[in-house]
């Protein structure tokens, strides 16, 4: 069989992209509040101030925040044994730098926790999927300064004893790896990790290396603490990954590609090697950027080793060769490959992708992996009360098999599936309900108009099967 039998099947979600009620229980105000719906061919806005007129996704999410109940329930019918939430920062701690913590956010995802555990659903709580509380932005700058890890680590320590009792896996940071002092970057990229905007930047490089080395000492620091208070805690770091290929065999397009699939790893490099990369620390060096780290950093790279990789894989692109040639943009720099189909969202669909990927990471590290998000955003019709979404099916079933070919056949030690958004929710980079990942359809529109009903898809019933013969029937 190439699935354990204990496999976690299910599902992830982010509290930014599907709670709502951005202003009960008393909730502060995240970064992702203050961003607008856009679309495919428009950005989304970023407001220094809730505009009115304007539209913030965040504030309705699906309001999962008052259906919780019903959609775990719905889960668990589809055989769900993990579901990977996410604690939005500013529900514990609505300004981030308190020293207490707001009861009513740990009571709401205490019930949560125990509606999953009721149901025999694993809750794998990240602990910063893009949720900022947005004071911390104007107060302190965000990740470039270092008092932030501290208040990261009072909310860690805080959500970890509290939650001691009913939580075994943590993920310390969602994608912290888009923060990429080599390359240029997007502003919603760059907002979405730090509440910051690229073209805003005093300088560029420097901020974003801090940044990036900030936030990686505060995950091993987050994964130190968090085996302190429990050894028996999981403690992982969750990275967005899509292999580069080479454009051709030009070695010289071939080192290029290398080059930039690289700049994915130096964090990874730095949470499973016991320390921040040494040729990380020679191109800061060479480029005279102060990182402010001090040498007490060195014990917690040395100490703080994840437990586990998280992978969230969507598409695959290919490198920009080193002279120019016209090519039609992927979403993260380099060219889309013309040997693969693409998405509504110009994702390209690549299943062989993720098992290369998963080889990869496990070569490079030999720590189990978890797929923490994979899934085809689509536009579905409603038709009869369901969704006929054989797109979505034949995506996943062959990133699956993809998946299973990479455990049965290339050993590589993976001990879950999640799927992304196994419920509609608002999309992180266009802020739209029309791009869907769902196994449940939820009755919202772009424009916030909708019942909020839940309905059931064919890929419900396609999912249902899959975990209930453990990924045989794919
Ligand atoms: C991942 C993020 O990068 O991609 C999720 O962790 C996000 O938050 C997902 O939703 C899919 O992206 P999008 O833009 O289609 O929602």
């Amino acid at each position: 069989m190439a699935f354990t039998k204990d496999f976690f099947w299910g599902g992830s979600i982010a509290a930014h992209q599907c709670e709502g009620a951005w202003q009960e229980g008393d909730k502060g105000p995240a970064i992702m509040d203050f961003v607008t719906k856009g679309s495919n061919h428009e950005p989304r806005q970023i407001t220094s101030q809730i505009e009115e007129g304007l539209d913030y996704p965040s504030h309705v999410g699906i309001d999962f925040y008052h259906h919780y109940k019903k959609d775990i329930a719905l889960f668990a019918e589809m055989g769900f044994t993990a579901l990977r939430i996410s604690i939005d920062w500013s529900r514990i701690f609505p300004k981030g730098d308190e020293q207490a913590p707001n009861q009513a956010g740990l009571d709401f995802y205490d019930s949560v926790i125990d509606e999953l555990l009721a149901h025999g659903i694993e809750p794998i709580v990240t602990l910063y999927h893009f949720e900022l509380p947005i004071h911390l932005v104007h107060q302190c700058g965000s990740w470039k300064n270092r008092q932030v890890i501290d208040f990261y680590l009072h909310y860690c320590e805080t959500v970890m004893k509290f939650y001691d009792s009913k939580v075994r896996y943590w993920v310390t940071f969602n994608e912290m790896n888009h923060i990429d002092p080599q390359s240029e970057q997007s502003d919603i990229f760059t907002y979405l990790i730090a509440g910051l905007k690229y073209s805003e930047m005093e300088k560029q490089i420097e901020e974003l290396a801090k940044i990036g080395y900030n936030m990686t000492l505060a995950s091993v620091k987050a994964v130190r603490l968090g085996h302190e208070i429990n050894p028996e805690n999981k403690i992982g770091c969750v990275f967005g990954l899509n292999p580069i290929y080479s454009y051709d065999c030009q070695p010289d397009n071939v080192l290029k590609a290398f080059l930039d699939n690289d700049r994915d790893y130096y964090q990874i490099d730095a949470m499973c090697k016991g320390r921040f990369p040494k040729y990380k620390m020679k191109q800061y060096e060479v480029l005279k950027l102060d990182l402010e780290n001090q040498a007490s950093d060195e014990e917690d790279f040395r100490e703080g080793s994840i437990d586990f990789i998280g992978l969230n894989y969507y598409m695959s692109s290919i490198s920009k060769p080193v002279t120019s040639v016209a090519g039609e943009a992927a979403l993260f720099g380099g060219l889309q490959n013309p040997h693969l189909e693409q998405s509504k969202w110009g994702w390209g669909i690549d299943p062989v992708g993720i098992r290369y990927v998963l080889n990869y990471l496990y070569r490079k590290y030999e720590l189990p992996i978890i797929i923490t998000e994979n899934g085809l955003g689509a536009v579905d019709q409603v038709e009869a009360g369901t969704v006929h979404d054989d797109y979505r099916i034949d995506y996943l079933q062959k990133h699956m098999k993809a998946v299973k070919q990479a455990v049965e056949e290339d050993f590589v030690e993976c001990f879950g599936f999640l799927t992304w958004g196994p419920i509609d929710l608002v999309s992180a980079t266009t802020g739209e309900m029309s791009k869907r990942y769902g196994f449940i359809y939820v009755d919202l529109d772009n424009e916030g108009q909708g019942s909020l009903e839940r309905l059931k898809k064919d890929s419900f019933y396609w999912y249902q099967e899959t975990i209930a013969t453990n990924g045989e029937s794919l």
